[in-house]
């Protein structure tokens, strides 16, 4: 008996020692292949072979449709390298928000905060910790949205144009936020800028100006300063005079 014990322990320290010096990889043979390797689609790998292994996958939407239920992209395309025409077309687009509810806002304020804050700063004042007064990683000086003499008083189509096809040492952020995602970050954009200019009165400044901007704000600044207005000035959206 306790040969037998000695044999057994001896025969199983050496089937360990050869299990684990063993540099075989292969599997041997496979009892279920396609559990062997899977089929699944891997997001970073690869997909040029996929039609080979007789898998169908789309990795983008056929062209000209939108989901439903989506908004309408940008209506306007992106400038050729080196035009701007498109860029100053966009300030007449405007933004399908006239107005942000209690809830919409609240959801851009997050949307902005995920996206836009680390460059531009949770006061939209361009000291966001990327750039951190030149001390940060990016080196580029992202705009004062609310301070920069043109970001601050910039139409809201084209702030829109420069969030969805990126400007300068800004990248795009079409991929990042859906186009009611992309607007609604723009109305907070320019609701920030209004409460900064003192929730201008529409009749106070230049009558185009503050017309624009009661209807770009739908009455939002926190003047309350649309209410006695008319905001039909919508229909009447004209490009900023002073840019
Ligand atoms: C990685 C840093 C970074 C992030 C994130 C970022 N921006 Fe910018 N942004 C910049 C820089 C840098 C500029 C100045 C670009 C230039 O003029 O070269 C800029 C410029 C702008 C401008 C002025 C565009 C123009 O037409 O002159 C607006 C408006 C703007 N950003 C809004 C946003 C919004 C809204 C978001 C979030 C969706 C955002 N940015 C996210 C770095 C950033």
């Amino acid at each position: 008996m306790k040969k037998l014990l000695v044999i057994i322990l001896i025969v199983s320290a050496a089937a360990t020692w050869a299990g684990c010096s063993d540099v075989r990889r292969d599997r041997g043979r496979e009892y279920m292949p396609d559990m062997a390797y899977s089929r699944a689609y891997e997001t970073y790998d690869g997909h040029e072979d996929l039609k080979v292994k007789n898998i169908n996958y789309n990795a983008t939407p056929v062209a000209g449709t939108i989901k439903r239920g989506a908004m309408f992209p940008f209506p306007i395309p992106m400038d050729k390298e080196g035009d701007s025409t498109n860029y100053v077309a966009a300030r007449q687009v405007p933004n399908p928000f006239t107005t942000l509810t209690e809830g919409q806002a609240k959801e851009a304020e997050r949307l902005y905060l995920i996206n836009c804050a680390i460059c531009h700063g949770t006061a939209l004042d361009g000291n966001g910790p990327l750039y951190n007064g030149g001390n940060g990683p990016y080196p580029a000086a992202p705009k004062n949205l609310v301070a920069d003499p043109v970001v601050s008083v910039m139409p809201e189509g084209q702030i829109c144009y420069s969030v969805t096809y990126g400007k300068g040492q800004m990248g795009p952020y079409a991929s990042n936020l859906r186009t009611d995602q992309r607007w609604m970050v723009v109305k907070y954009v320019k609701m920030k800028q209004l409460e900064k200019q003192g929730g201008k009165e529409p009749s106070a400044g230049a009558p185009t100006q503050s017309q624009q901007q009661a209807a770009s704000s739908g009455g939002n600044q926190p003047g309350g300063g649309a209410s006695g207005d008319n905001p039909k000035a919508s229909g009447s959206r004209t490009p900023q005079p002073n840019q």
